[in-house]
């Protein structure tokens, strides 16, 4: 058996509010092994964006344990956990994040930097993402000058272009119309197809359908089923 991916253990995260004390996830075990395309979902409140930001090394757990690709991240120190997790996840975001004034072409290079790859290779690999993507005559644009459903497309590229172990979407066609969103859907559930793993995060039931998995959460903790509508 492969080692997951992802791996939480009696975790919790409580915001200390002075007098007050906010448990956001309680008790959470998960484990994402490679290859999976996980979807937790659940309701406005229910401790998604905690979940999100803790498997994305943004925040660490209050308490519990964490092994992201067999690395307890409580081992690491701030930079160390911020190299690992350039390093280990893509990240796509509801409102995209790219950077305005931007080409496509240079946004989808910029987590090259961080890893030391010459701009030549940069270039290249970011090219070859885009193209990946269906955006090969896109490459010039600006985040302005292309669609909802094209930028997140770019975001994507993005977030390959680096061959993280993990792909990390919060709410990816949150902003998207309809259309666009089943278009970047489909291409997460290719992604899946050839292999990647994926964790998406959502509160809407049709999008988590796309995943091979459902987690369901709830006031912070997981539970079998989601309370009926
Ligand atoms: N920075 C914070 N400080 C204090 N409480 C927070 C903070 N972030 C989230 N919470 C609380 O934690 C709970 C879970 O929030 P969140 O993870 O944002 O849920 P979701 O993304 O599912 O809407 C909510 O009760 C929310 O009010
Ligand atoms: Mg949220």
């Amino acid at each position: 058996m492969s080692e997951p991916i992802v791996a939480l253990d009696g975790v919790w995260r409580v915001y200390d509010m002075g007098r007050l004390q906010v448990v956001a996830l309680r008790d959470i075990d998960l484990r994402v092994a490679p290859g999976e395309f996980v979807a937790v979902v659940g309701p406005s409140g229910s401790g998604k964006s905690t979940l999100m930001h803790i498997v994305g090394c943004l925040d660490r757990p209050t308490s519990g344990e964490y092994r992201l690709a067999s690395t307890p991240v409580g081992t690491l120190d701030d930079d160390g956990l911020a190299r690992f997790r350039s390093r280990t996840i893509g990240f796509v975001f509801q409102s995209y994040n790219l950077l305005a004034r931007t080409t496509a072409l240079d946004n989808v290079a910029a987590p090259l930097l961080y890893q030391g790859v010459s701009r030549r290779e940069r270039l290249a690999r970011a090219r070859a993402s885009l193209e990946r993507l269906g955006l090969g005559d896109r490459l010039d644009h600006t985040p302005a000058e292309l669609s909802g459903g094209q930028q997140q497309r770019v975001a994507i590229a993005r977030a390959l272009v680096t061959d993280p172990a993990l792909i990390l979407a919060d709410e990816p066609t949150g902003n998207l119309a309809s259309d666009q969103g089943a278009e970047v859907l489909a291409l997460f559930k290719e992604l899946h197809q050839a292999g990647r793993t994926i964790v998406l995060i959502t509160h809407d039931h049709d999008v988590a359908a796309a995943a091979d998995r459902q987690v369901h959460l709830r006031d912070g903790g997981i539970v079998d089923r989601p309370l009926a509508a």
